[in-house]
């Protein structure tokens, strides 16, 4: 029997892709092998997002080189494929294939014709999603995408060349998904999109719409979207977050800076106002509503003044669960190529500063928990087995002693091996007592 190994490295889209190619190489009788050296076919799922992400990826593909069988096909798929094309193969001649984020559909050209060396790194739309076989088993939490690539061009994203100008799927097309996903055992969705709150189909229905609809499916119990761009949160929306009890009251909605100026040059035209005027809706509509944030700092011209507004942003908000990032110049993006680039030491000081602060919005938010009883969705055990992992509904980790034998013996025979095993059964959502709390996660206790 033929395997396959299969890395994923980024962000949420590629995690939904490879679960795509998952069912895809099992439905033509291959099996995953967690070993380089046993499998068949190795495919490397990339992330191109920060030079570091490239990086990793070819030193990963160099050590892979060395240890695979040499009859092994080889080869990258996602946005390190569409970033460097052809290149790809100049710098690692052993590959068999390069296939863009919109082209991994076409891997059984390769599969079928295993002397071949296959390019395509076509911007193909949303082809992939009608080419693959629809998933038949669901995660207890289902990322559905519900759109491809983005229109923003921000100046310092190379997202839009990765994956191209942004398409909405048909609504109908997404809420097949989200049933078979039911069925499959999902209780919460997560809709998908680099501008998920940007969706329309082609009857001006909206992301509002598809939350929606699922809230109507029975045995959905969660929703979620990620990522939203501030200026499309429509009033429809936010009215929807005090209205749906199924829509989690935690939102990424990303500032990436508190500074006008750098704003400006980042080609994000929104207002600090704006932003947070929207922020009041949002906590006027769901109370408890949490935010999160993604933030760059050391873009090119970025001052002190600047990063400072930043920080204040940042207190401000109160953002919990947030992401920091040093701004990296990227190919085919207009700020790699703006004057005034900021020194690695002074990116890596202010990363310190934010970080900081974000970490004590972690630790503020989770210790105001303490005492609460919230519902929280079961990912799996920990390391060690004596553990619960759990989310709460504002994405917290909490962790929980391991429920009573009988019960972990319930959970072992519904196929409940690791977080991306998890299959539908009541018991993955528990009702838990948060009794203390740090900056990373929160200890609790079952209660009921
Ligand atoms: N440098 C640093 N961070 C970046 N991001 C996107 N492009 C870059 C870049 N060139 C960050 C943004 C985005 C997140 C997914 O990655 O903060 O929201
Ligand atoms: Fe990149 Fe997000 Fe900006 Fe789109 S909105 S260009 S994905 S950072």
């Amino acid at each position: 029997m033929k395997t396959f190994y299969i890395k994923t490295f980024g962000c949420q889209m590629n995690v939904y892709d490879s679960q795509r190619i998952v069912s895809m190489l099992r439905g033509r009788g291959m099996v995953q092998t967690e070993s380089v050296e046993d499998a068949d076919i190795i495919i490397l799922n990339t992330c191109s997002v920060r030079e570091k992400a490239t990086n990793k990826v070819f030193s990963e593909l160099g050590r892979i080189r060395d240890r695979k069988k040499t009859s092994a096909l080889f080869g990258i798929i996602g946005c390190v494929a569409r970033e460097s094309g052809a290149d790809a193969f100049r710098r690692i001649p052993e590959l068999n294939f390069v296939l863009g984020p919109q082209s991994y559909h076409k891997l059984p050209m390769i599969l079928d014709n295993p002397d071949a060396r296959l390019l395509n790194i076509d911007l193909s739309g949303l082809e992939k999603f009608d080419e693959l076989p629809p998933m038949t088993d669901s995660p207890a939490v289902a990322y559905i995408p519900i759109q491809e690539g983005c229109n923003h061009c921000c100046t310092y994203c190379i997202v839009p060349y990765t994956r191209g100008r942004e398409l909405s799927r048909a609504f109908e097309d997404v809420m097949r998904d989200v049933r078979d996903a039911a069925a499959g055992g999902a209780i919460e969705i997560c809709f998908l999109g680099q501008n998920v709150n940007g969706y329309r189909d082609k009857d001006s229905r909206t992301l509002a719409d598809l939350c929606r609809d699922t809230a109507k499916i029975d045995s959905i119990k969660r929703i979620r979207f990620t990522s939203s761009y501030p200026t499309e949160m429509s009033d429809d929306l936010i009215e929807l977050f005090g209205t749906e009890p199924k829509l989690l009251p935690f939102l990424n909605m990303p500032i990436q800076s508190g500074s006008p100026d750098v704003l400006t040059r980042m080609n994000r035209p929104y207002s600090l106002e704006l932003y947070i005027d929207i922020v009041r809706k949002l906590r006027a509509a769901r109370s408890d509503i949490q935010i999160s944030s993604d933030f760059i700092v050391g873009f090119p011209g970025e001052t002190d003044a600047d990063f400072e507004m930043t920080c204040d942003i940042a207190r401000l908000v109160g953002y919990i669960n947030s992401y920091s990032f040093k701004y990296s110049p990227r190919p085919h993006t207009a700020a790699a190529i703006m004057r005034d680039q900021i020194p690695e030491n002074i990116k890596k000081e202010r990363l310190k500063i934010l970080d900081d602060i974000l970490t004590e919005n972690n630790r503020a938010f989770n210790e105001s928990c303490v005492g609460q009883t919230m519902s929280c969705l079961i990912e799996g055990p920990d390391k060690t087995g004596r553990h619960i992992i759990a989310r709460t509904p504002y994405m917290q980790k909490v962790i929980v002693p391991a429920m009573p034998e009988q019960r972990v013996e319930e959970q072992k025979s519904k196929r409940v091996k690791n977080k991306h095993q998890l299959s539908y059964s009541p018991t993955l959502l528990l009702s838990v007592k948060i009794t203390s709390a740090n900056k990373c996660s929160l200890r609790g206790e079952i209660a009921a």
